[in-house]
């Protein structure tokens, strides 16, 4: 990304807003109420297709006029969406090709959402037509502040497996290997007499009777990904020919979304925006935002980023809708500024009364304003007020944890050691651990510059390239610290194994091998030496440089290294064998001693400013220390700051 480009100045606060969906009158009532909850940043037309095209070259953008001039004339700026996320009614039943097919395929029909293949030509013109119709039209609005490309690109419509993506695949194929044989290689075609000898035999990896070729199915993803980001590129274009407001389009960094890899999204847009929504089937949701904001602002490459929505309360999409108590969304609001947005924003403002989303909640809910939701919504407005200096500055981190979409999909594959062993566990568990010790942690791509971390963690990077596995090593070669868990360094870019013994990428940093790996069923645990216990993955491991931290007491891998330690270099390289409380390693790794699991620590800086935010996820006060002001109750702190339960500080701090 050349430079951070936010749309509105200080900490903005914003929202989808769905005008579609309501009267004229009710606009009016909006924009008033919007204006009074002192909103800054609407988006408006992420589903406006239909209503801006109703049939086929029909245009009509007299609503869509009427509500930028009503929220202009409110001083509220417009987050414009280019209105492709769902094409009308009339494109899919006039080019049922446009729609997207499934892998067993069966084609996904219009009724929902985003049913569209990614590699569709009719799609894109179509959709190309109405985007340069809205940049003319808007483009040079006073009140435009960003372009809003689709919605979610690839939320549901990712992988498609038509005909049209199977062409679009093996042109992508042949820029890639350039030759059959090269293709063979990588893809380990001779297994299963699976050999091509033309390129038009290859087809996507559409559901078969058994296994399917893993490496082409990592190809297929890597594919997919590349499709989308060709098409974001495509509107981006049109765009930036006609308007000088930044672009962007709103990521999906969730526990439950993998399709794109946006390290390779990133550099394209003007500002990362990302929409995050607590996830009550994980463990620990409060964790895993607070991972999901440190993996945007990685995208962000530090830098500010926004918070494209979220929500007030419940969403409707999760088994159980929990909704959140009184002051949590205030907190979750500040763990993304903490950990780098300048921009909070919702899906959506009112809550629908139609539709599948009638159950989500909004800023305003179906009962109105008086209501805990919305004086939610005006505290938090009034927070974020108070803490807009803050806009600009850039989180302190010195430890980085590896992350990698690439290695997510891979790890993941049909067949492996353990079906119980998920990627996102070993990333959750490893920075769930680095927060609970109050570290604040840069979450960044395997090629990062890691020179200045005084710690990398590693967690389950079961694909590394060659490069990167060399990067790493020199890394701690030359004094770094690194923390590498199990299941890390098996493969290289084409899904071979590292032969010679596992961790293979990682073996000679970490002065160890293994020989095979002795997966656990689910439920079952081994003692081990240090009194921790380990769950999930042990493995036959023996040290060749590194000394032994912690062994198995017990179980197939009794008196088997489970954690170890080796000096490479003028560095110290970790490795933990098995799922496993990994505060002691991470103490000695860190050096920090203290453990504030419920609550949160983390700086912003810039030049000579500096922010604490601590927030107390608990309920009992905590207190922290900390000389300064107090910008959220507007009192001094004179050496002990107290935090109430469920309370929210930001320090402007006394800079000796
Ligand atoms: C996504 C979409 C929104 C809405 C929300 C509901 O983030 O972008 O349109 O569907 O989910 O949580």
């Amino acid at each position: 990304m050349k430079s951070v480009r936010m749309p509105v100045p200080g900490i903005s606060l914003g929202c989808d807003y769905n005008p579609e969906q309501w009267s004229p009158d009710v606009w009016r009532e909006d924009a008033a109420l919007m204006r009074r909850a002192g909103v800054d940043l609407v988006a408006v037309n992420i589903f406006g297709w239909s209503n801006l095209e109703p049939s086929p070259g029909e245009y009509r953008f007299d609503d869509l006029d009427e509500v930028i001039e009503l929220l202009h004339a409110h001083g509220i700026k417009i987050n414009l969406g280019t209105g492709t996320s769902s094409p009308p009614p009339w494109l899919s039943s006039r080019h049922p090709e446009t729609l997207p097919v499934a892998a067993d395929g069966t084609t996904r029909f219009p009724g929902g959402r985003q049913a569209w293949c990614p590699s569709s030509p009719v799609f894109r013109e179509r959709a190309l037509d109405l985007v340069g119709r809205v940049a003319d039209r808007y483009g040079s609005h006073p009140a435009l502040a960003l372009w809003h490309v689709s919605n979610e690109l690839g939320c549901h419509n990712a992988l498609c497996y038509c005909e049209t993506s199977a062409d679009a695949f093996r042109t992508w194929l042949r820029s890639r290997y350039r030759k059959i044989e090269t293709l063979n290689e990588a893809w380990g075609t001779s297994f299963w007499s699976q050999r091509y000898s033309d390129w038009s035999d290859i087809q996507p990896p559409r559901l078969a009777l058994s296994l399917r070729n893993p490496a082409q199915l990592i190809d297929f993803q890597r594919f997919s990904s590349d499709e989308l980001l060709g098409y974001y590129r495509a509107e981006a274009a049109l765009l930036r020919a006609r308007s000088d407001v930044p672009v962007t389009t709103n990521f999906m960094v969730t526990a439950h979304i993998r399709n794109l890899d946006y390290w390779s999204w990133a550099p394209e847009m003007d500002v990362i925006a990302n929409d995050h929504y607590l996830d009550h089937r994980l463990g620990d949701p409060v964790a895993e935002l607070s991972f999901a904001a440190d993996l945007t602002r990685g995208l962000a490459g530090g830098r500010p980023w926004m918070l494209m929505e979220q929500a007030a309360g419940a969403v409707n999409w999760q088994p159980h809708n929990v909704t959140k108590v009184p002051g949590e969304m205030i907190r979750n609001s500040l763990t993304h500024v903490a950990r780098g947005a300048d921009s909070v924003c919702f899906f959506q403002w009112r809550a629908s009364a139609q539709g599948a989303e009638k159950f989500h909640s909004a800023m305003l809910p179906h009962a109105g304003t008086d209501t805990v939701a919305w004086r939610e919504v005006l505290k938090l407005s009034e927070t974020l007020d108070r803490i807009g200096e803050v806009a600009g500055t850039e989180v302190e981190a010195d430890v980085a944890l590896l992350f990698s979409w690439e290695s997510w999909w891979s790890a993941e594959g049909e067949a492996r050691p353990s079906q119980a062993v998920t990627y996102l566990d070993q990333v959750h568990s490893a920075h769930a651990a680095l927060r609970d010790l109050g570290v604040t942690t840069d979450v960044v791509a395997p090629d990062a510059d890691l020179s200045r971390y005084r710690l990398v963690v590693v967690p389950g990077l079961y694909m590394v390239s060659d490069t990167d596995a060399q990067a790493i090593a020199d890394y701690v070669s030359a004094g770094g610290r690194l923390v590498v868990t199990y299941f890390s360094g098996i493969v290289d870019e084409r899904d071979r194994i590292r032969l010679g013994g596992y961790p293979g990428a990682f073996r000679d940093v970490l002065g160890v091998l293994a020989e095979e790996f002795a997966p656990l069923l689910p439920g079952a645990e081994v003692a081990l030496s240090n009194g921790a216990i380990g769950t999930l993955w042990t493995e036959r491991l023996r040290t060749t440089t590194a000394s032994v931290i912690a062994t198995y007491e017990n179980g197939p891998m009794a008196g088997i290294p489970a954690i170890t330690r080796n000096q490479h270099g003028d560095g110290t390289a970790w490795y933990v064998a098995t799922k496993t409380d990994m505060s002691d390693v991470l103490r000695e790794a860190t050096g920090v001693m203290s453990d504030k699991s419920d609550t949160e620590v983390v700086r912003r800086r810039a030049g000579d400013r500096s922010y604490l935010f601590v927030i107390n996820h608990g309920t009992e006060p905590v207190e922290h220390p900390a000389r300064g002001h107090d910008l959220v109750t507007g009192e001094s702190v004179d050496g002990v700051l107290t935090v109430q339960g469920g309370g929210v500080a930001v320090v402007r701090e006394e800079i000796r």
